[in-house]
């Protein structure tokens, strides 16, 4: 879609209002808002004509991509991993592969910071999020120290990408100024703007945040490929000498980045990506498991498996998709750069999301809902999992390294995240 037929494009698809509201603005917001919808991706147009019907919460990627999320014609299988048993056993050679190419600058990190937390409902960025009770000890804090631990052991920093939102970047920089960096060297700390997307209305609608503006969203917990290379920053880790990239997330307070025998293990088995994983507590368990999809690596997500896929077992009696995945994974940074990281599938999320409400008058009116009401369309990171040609599953004992803040109580929550730390030695 061209600026030249953003209107006719709102008019055929039932957005009249929207259109007229456009069009009776002073010239530069009718521009800004007309360049903007002009940029929409196309799937979301798509989506809009209701061209993609079939593909319901699901839109694929361009025709020549395969959708790695519709796994109605694929072959899913179990993948086995390496468990925490024979992890044991290569402990130290795999720490000690791992520490050397770390200390050759071989691997950056890219720590995913671009999420709204909606469930957790803060009102700064989720890292920003104060875990201590009795005294300060923010989440950035937390990973920032866990990552010190292995530069002190190598003997040298780490570049570390922090990919912020259109919405958190400024008060995700400055709350790192602030503190000092909690004493992690500057120059290796990059933050970098994601790229993001129109949200719809669950009819298909733009929304506007403002009189001004449409609502957008981050471009999802996988849309770091595109928005690093954009920004030119997987040519400046080139330049560093980087190879490989461990990206995760910066919700699991007891998240273990830079893993030497995680990496060593990889580089050991001569593979191109690897991701951790914990044994799940329950067949049912809401988190993705590895497996493979027409013998590629593959995630398939909860809700995806069926009710006997999830209880199904192994000889030895343990889940056959019982590893799940925890936000955690080193890719090779040439088959990622090879990989169709621009055509990943775009998936459509249902969300509560505030917008400003067109009457027929073309007046305004906040809307704060409290149930879904809108659609965000994101990439996933698992996506990219399938992008490569192989994967190492590296089981981690979940009672060390899995302690997720999604939400304010209950499940995966400040609470459950704060027992762990607590039984994990840290003073809160
Ligand atoms: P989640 O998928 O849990 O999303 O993020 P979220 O936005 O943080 O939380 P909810 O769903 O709104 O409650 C998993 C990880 O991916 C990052 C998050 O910051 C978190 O580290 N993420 C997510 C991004 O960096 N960008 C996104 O667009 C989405």
């Amino acid at each position: 879609m061209n600026s030249d037929n953003v209107l006719d494009f709102l008019r055929e698809n039932g957005q009249e209002a929207l259109a007229w509201y456009i069009e009776t603005r002073e010239p530069e917001v009718r521009s800004s808002l007309i360049d903007a919808l002009a940029g929409t991706d196309q799937r979301i147009l798509d989506h809009i004509r209701g061209a993609s019907e079939a593909a319901s919460d699901k839109l694929s990627g361009s025709s020549d991509a395969s959708d790695a999320s519709d796994t109605s014609d694929g072959r899913i299988a179990p993948l086995g991993a390496l468990t925490l048993t024979a992890i044991e056993a290569q402990k130290e050679a795999f720490a000690h592969t791992g520490i050397e190419a770390i200390r050759e600058g071989k691997l950056a990190l890219l720590l995913l910071a671009g999420g709204q937390g909606t469930r957790l409902g803060h009102d700064s960025p989720k890292g920003c999020f104060n875990m201590g009770l009795t005294k300060e000890l923010y989440i950035f804090e937390l990973l920032i120290e866990h990552l010190k631990e292995v530069v002190r052991e190598a003997g040298s920093y780490i570049h570390l990408y922090v990919m912020t939102s259109v919405e958190n970047n400024s008060a995700t920089s400055q709350f790192f100024k602030d503190k000092n960096y909690f004493g992690y060297s500057p120059e290796h700390i990059h933050f970098f703007i994601q790229e993001q997307n129109p949200v719809l209305s669950l009819d298909g609608h733009f929304l506007l945040s403002s009189s001004e503006q449409l609502c957008y969203s981050p471009n999802g917990n996988g849309g770091w490929a595109l928005s690093l290379e954009k920004a030119g920053l997987i040519e400046e880790m080139k330049g560093f000498g980087v190879e490989w990239i461990n990206v995760f997330s910066v919700d699991n307070v007891l998240q273990r980045m830079a893993d030497p025998v995680f990496f060593g293990a990889i580089l050991t088995q001569g593979l191109t990506s690897g991701a951790k994983v914990v044994m799940k507590n329950a067949p049912d368990e809401k988190v993705g498991a590895m497996c493979t999809l027409d013998g590629k690596p593959y995630i398939i997500e909860y809700y995806e498996l069926s009710e006997e896929m999830s209880r199904q077992t192994n000889e030895d009696g343990s889940l056959a998709y019982g590893y799940g995945v925890i936000l955690n994974y080193i890719f090779r940074l040439d088959k990622l750069i090879a990989s169709n990281a621009k055509a990943m599938p775009l998936h459509a999320v249902k969300k509560a999301v505030p917008y400003m409400e067109l009457d027929e008058s073309g007046g305004l009116k906040s809307v704060v809902p409290d149930s879904p009401n809108a659609i965000k369309f994101e990439t996933l990171a698992l996506d990219l999992v399938h992008e490569m040609d192989d994967c190492l599953v590296f089981e981690v004992d979940r009672e060390k390294e899995f302690a997720p803040v999604k939400n304010k109580t209950g499940i995966d929550s400040v609470d459950t995240a704060r027992e762990l730390l607590k039984k994990n030695g840290y003073a809160l």
